[in-house]
């Protein structure tokens, strides 16, 4: 989306403050300007926090590098599109604690929006590559700085195959829509031994079609979990969508079809060759 020319001139302006996970107009604006700026900075994933210590716009990610391109390219992107809702600073935190992540993991984050949860993961030490389908926000990624590597793709049509090796962590946020196609194919990218943390539908606890009913009984089998989040764990991105958390550790001979699994693969056939 295009800045409106007022939105862009407010936000330019050298007395606006951006910083961090703010951005504070502090000066006056005619009511039409204002109601324009707030509906770009709410768009953009932000929400006005009217107390006296803040009194500005309060996003769920750090604006500050993000703003400074969109503004630059006079475009930026809206949280609705291609289902990017970012996940919420306390969430991230429990999220990434619940995948136990050590320095010198490698991680994966196969939808990584601007960043929410591949700058937590790499403050722990964890190594972290991300792919992002939209270019915007890939650029966003490689600009914070976090991720060790960038792929600017649809996750969903990578190949495991191309990857030397599995990921000791998969901690993931995927769109809402097909998020267990997200989960199922992250899966393939993950080691034997790895742990997989997802935010998903809240539905994928009792959806009753035969790909969800089969998941939830590999989650089972695998010692993993499905939990409900609360319903309002959203509400600071925007959205009302009731979600859960996902927890799938791997182990070697489980039946989930890991990156391992894959690897394997080859050499069974080459078995069979040499016996027939
Ligand atoms: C719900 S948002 C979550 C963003 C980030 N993981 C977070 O926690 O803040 C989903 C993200 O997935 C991206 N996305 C959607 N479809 C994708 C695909 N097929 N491959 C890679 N990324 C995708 C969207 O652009 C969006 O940024």
């Amino acid at each position: 989306m295009f800045f409106p020319t007022d939105v862009l001139t407010v936000l330019t302006d050298q007395r606006t403050e951006i910083r961090h996970d703010q951005v504070r107009v502090p000066f006056e604006l005619d009511r039409p300007v204002y109601e324009q700026v707030d509906k770009v900075l709410r768009d953009m994933g932000g929400r006005w926090d009217g107390r006296k210590k803040v009194r500005a716009h309060v996003f769920p990610y750090r604006i500050e590098e993000f703003m400074r391109q969109c503004l630059a390219a006079g475009e930026y992107p809206s949280k609705n599109e291609q289902g990017w809702y970012a996940t919420p600073p306390a969430l991230v935190t429990q999220v990434v604690d619940l995948a136990g992540i050590r320095a010198g993991d490698t991680v994966l984050e196969p939808s990584a929006g601007a960043g929410a949860m591949t700058a937590d993961i790499a403050s722990r030490g964890g190594l972290v590559d991300a792919v992002e389908l939209d270019e915007r926000r890939a650029q966003i990624l490689r600009s914070q700085g976090d991720c060790r590597k960038v792929t600017e793709a649809d996750f969903l049509g990578l190949d495991p195959l191309d990857w030397e090796q599995g990921y000791d962590r998969i901690v993931m946020n995927p769109p809402f829509n097909n998020g267990l196609d997200h989960i199922l194919h992250a899966v393939q990218f993950m080691k034997d031994d790895g742990i997989l943390v997802a935010i998903m539908n809240q539905g994928l606890m009792w959806w009753s079609d035969q790909k969800s009913t089969d998941f939830r009984e590999v989650v089972e089998e695998v010692g993993g979990d499905i939990e409900r989040l609360p319903d309002d764990s959203f509400a600071v991105s925007g959205t009302g969508v009731r979600t859960c958390l996902v927890y799938l550790p791997g182990y070697a001979g489980s039946r989930l079809r890991t990156h391992d699994w894959l690897m394997r693969q080859p050499r069974q056939l080459d078995l069979f060759e040499f016996a027939a």
